[in-house]
């Protein structure tokens, strides 16, 4: 009795320092900026969608919606989401390369909503595609693009072909979609994968209320975007914010 019960401490401490160290195998400080990165990109993707009655008025022509208000917003939203006060950045416990990762995310997204100004403002036009998902693949292309970081959205009965899931994505959007999953809070999953090269991350997504009208019911029919409703119901698993970064942090 004794003897298997030291046994099982023996095991346990042995299953406890291998979970040690698979997990210090996770660089934390390139972990930790992966996933401001993808809250940082999720902050932008709801200041979009709360500004989007504003957006779509047909009756307004110039919003006041312009790139410093946009930032300000997300400032707040951000600050909510994950505690880092983004105009105390340089003070803040994120590595050089953190910090300078996520202003070239912020430039991104504000470069966006500069560049769509004209439509934005246009009067008498109702939808005019300037909503969360195209702001989130507009911005995440520019921030590729100008780092090498990967960033996107991304979900199994995806849209936009160029948000299609590799096969690491389909793995771990297969896991956040299991009914266990939990779905409150920012329930990220980060991997080292490519020998220790590249830290991948991803932050899921469920569908809220707001997104029904696109992508909940009648399946099939048509949404305001142009695309076919794909009949998801408020909690069912929408996708994810997809980070790809050299594990080193570099
Ligand atoms: C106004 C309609 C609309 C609403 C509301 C909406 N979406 Fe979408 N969603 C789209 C469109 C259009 C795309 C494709 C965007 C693109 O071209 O990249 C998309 C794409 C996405 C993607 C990327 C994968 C893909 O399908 O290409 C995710 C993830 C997503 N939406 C989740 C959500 C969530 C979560 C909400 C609510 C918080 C939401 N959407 C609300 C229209 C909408």
């Amino acid at each position: 009795m004794n003897a298997k019960v030291a046994g099982g401490s023996v095991l346990l401490v042995l299953l406890s320092f291998c979970a040690g160290i698979a997990l210090a195998a996770i660089p934390a400080e390139t972990e930790a900026t992966a996933k401001l990165l993808a809250v940082l990109l999720d902050s932008g993707r709801g200041v979009l969608a709360k500004n989007q009655t504003l957006i779509n008025d047909p009756e307004k022509g110039d919003k006041g919606f312009t790139s410093a208000v946009f930032e300000a917003q997300v400032v707040e939203e951000f600050k909510n989401r994950s505690g880092t006060d983004f105009t105390k950045l340089d003070s803040a416990k994120i590595s050089d390369r953190g910090k300078q990762l996520l202003k070239e995310l912020m430039a991104a997204g504000k470069q966006v909503i500069d560049e769509k100004q004209s439509v934005i403002n246009e009067k008498g036009k109702g939808y005019k595609n300037v909503i969360p998902a195209t702001w989130g693949t507009w911005t995440g292309e520019k921030f590729t693009q100008k780092t090498g970081v990967l960033l996107k959205q991304t979900a199994l009965d995806y849209r936009n072909p160029k948000n299609a899931p590799d096969a690491f994505e389909t793995k771990i959007l297969n896991k956040f979609a299991e009914p266990t999953y939990p779905r409150e809070g920012e329930n990220i999953v980060a991997e080292v994968v490519d020998s220790g090269k590249t830290l991948r991350l991803l932050l899921p997504l469920y569908h809220k209320k707001g997104c029904l009208v696109c992508h909940g019911i009648p399946k099939g029919e048509m949404d305001i975007s142009g695309y076919k409703k794909e009949g998801h119901a408020e909690g069912d698993p929408a996708g994810a914010i997809s980070v790809a970064i050299p594990a080193d942090g570099k």
